[in-house]
């Protein structure tokens, strides 16, 4: 018999090796950039690795009057753009073979009618199964319209386990506020059960976040630490070098703060700073997480109103040229208010965690594109060492590199080699490149795979999302109380200065990245 109990977060890999069941995905919004930048290469590199199952079908649905031909070709091109491999050879001409098209209205019940002969014919001739996954990829205000189009026509099986299943997963943004999000929750419900929604956050499917938990939880060196005894405060940082690009009329309607924090952020603070689960299974990781976002201390301004700052980007040079401001982006009013960085401190109101700062800040047209969280802990109880022999001495403090460059560095305090008592700080560095000599899936494999599979671990459950968005509303409380706009910064710089504030506050400093 193993010593190792089934809920050890060791074994969670076993969860890849179930094998997908034969299905169709129907995407909605299958013109889209998401379609053709993420979904679809991503099941092509499942396809390529042989993890489809027999027959997998994909039908694309989106307002265009396109034929099969047309759809493959569009993704064709988007294939050979994402330099994959074997495009012309039998194996991409297969792939393409279970590509087909409706074209449709996502108001219009006769597209429901049309895609629901077109399904019973794909299983007749390929699938042979009747599963099915419905893709949210189309804008967000098309959502409510889709899950009635889908409910009223007959498309949705009950989730009866003697069925074939049927399962939707729901692209961000899950709403734009507390309200709206359960607006949605509450159309979805009156036709799948909550284990048939999977509420996605690409995040949780990067290698690099799933080993937080991991780094936790199977190392018994670093729990008894991970606590506020120890550590004296938390950085998260998503930086990002792009601009808006051709998002600017999604971007308008969400800033950096629905964009960003309300999802990616919070999701890693969750990681960082959840309890260990009495399991590693679907919902008691989520009852952890969901625990730790109801504890986020809604935030109220400082004197000067600088508890988070939000800052957006004028001209200025990034990735090697001049770049335009954000007002002057295509699908920007002109006098936009809109947020394009967000730095805050939250605060957690639980025993592990109380007075623990979590400094998060999030921008574009930054320096660079980097995503790491850094743990600083304490300093030394006692100063054994005087001032001047511990001058080059900084705090201990554990960073994850979350892209690029995967990996962890721990630094400690380590003797100046010579005669004398001189202390410096040095690294320890773990890097995934060099260490696994193989490619991570890509997020979006990731999570595509665990959806065919039914396995919700990775996906946001209703009552965390509502959690995020009780906070984010909050932080938009907070903005509408006050007149001002967002700070300006110069692209290709580090932010607004109210950042540098906001931590000069704290007595504390932002990590140089
Ligand atoms: C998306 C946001 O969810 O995440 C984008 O809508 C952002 O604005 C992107 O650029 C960042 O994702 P990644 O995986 O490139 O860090």
């Amino acid at each position: 018999m193993s010593t190792v109990p089934s809920s050890n977060p060791l074994r969670a890999g076993r969860r890849l090796r179930a094998a997908p069941e034969p299905s169709t995905m129907v995407i909605f919004g299958a013109s889209g950039n998401l379609t053709h930048r993420k979904l679809v290469p991503s099941l092509y590199r499942l396809f390529l690795d042989g993890r489809l199952p027999p027959g997998f079908t994909v039908v694309g649905f989106a307002r265009r009057e396109w034929s099969d031909d047309d759809f493959r070709s569009s993704i064709h091109e988007a294939l050979r753009a994402a330099e994959l491999p074997n495009l012309d050879a039998e194996l991409g001409r297969a792939f393409l073979s279970s590509l087909f098209f409706c074209p449709a209205e996502f108001g219009d019940k006769s597209s429901y009618a049309s895609l629901r002969e077109l399904l019973h014919q794909k299983d007749k001739e390929r699938v042979h199964s009747g599963n099915r996954l419905f893709y949210l990829a189309a804008p967000p205000g098309t959502y409510e319209r889709v899950v009635q189009g889908l409910g009223e026509s007959g498309l949705v099986r009950s989730g009866d386990a003697a069925e074939p299943w049927t399962r939707i997963v729901v692209e961000k943004p899950f709403g734009r506020d507390h309200d709206s999000a359960q607006r949605l929750t509450a159309a979805l419900r009156r036709w799948f059960q909550e284990e048939q929604i999977y509420r996605i956050d690409h995040y949780l499917g990067k290698e690099t976040v799933q080993n937080i938990l991991v780094f936790r939880l199977a190392n018994a060196i670093f729990e008894p630490i991970w606590n506020r005894d120890h550590i004296d405060h938390v950085q998260i940082t998503v930086a990002e070098d792009a601009g808006v690009e051709r998002r600017g009329g999604y971007y308008e309607e969400a800033g950096a703060l629905r964009d960003m924090i309300q999802n990616h952020l919070l999701q890693l603070l969750a990681l960082v700073a959840m309890e260990p689960p009495a399991a590693f299974e679907v919902e008691a990781v989520r009852d952890e997480k969901a625990k730790v976002l109801r504890s986020l201390r809604p935030p109220t301004a400082d004197r000067d109103g600088s508890a988070v700052v939000r800052g957006q980007y004028g001209a200025g040079v990034a990735r090697g040229g001049k770049v335009v401001a954000y007002r002057e982006e295509s699908g920007v009013a002109p006098d936009s208010r809109i947020e394009t960085y967000v730095a805050l401190k939250v605060l957690l109101d639980n025993w592990r965690w109380a007075d623990v700062p979590f400094f998060l800040r999030t921008g574009k047209r930054l320096p660079k594109r980097m995503t790491e969280i850094a743990i600083q802990f304490r300093r030394p109880p006692l100063a054994l060492f005087g001032s001047e022999v511990a001058r080059g001495l900084q705090p201990n403090l554990l960073v994850m590199r979350i892209q690029p460059d995967e990996g962890i560095t721990l630094r400690f305090g380590s003797k100046v080699p010579g005669s004398t008592i001189r202390i410096h700080s040095v690294s320890m560095d773990f890097h995934y490149g060099t260490s696994f000599q193989q490619r991570s899936a890509d997020a979006y494999e990731r999570l595509l795979l665990d959806c065919l599979v039914g396995d919700a671990t990775l996906f946001n459950r209703d009552d965390a999302v509502q959690m995020a968005w009780r906070y984010v509303d909050s932080v938009h409380r907070l903005w509408d109380e006050d007149a001002s706009e967002p700070e300006l910064y110069e692209a290709g710089t580090w932010g607004p200065s109210g950042a540098r504030r906001l931590m000069d506050e704290s007595g504390r400093e932002w990590r140089r990245l």
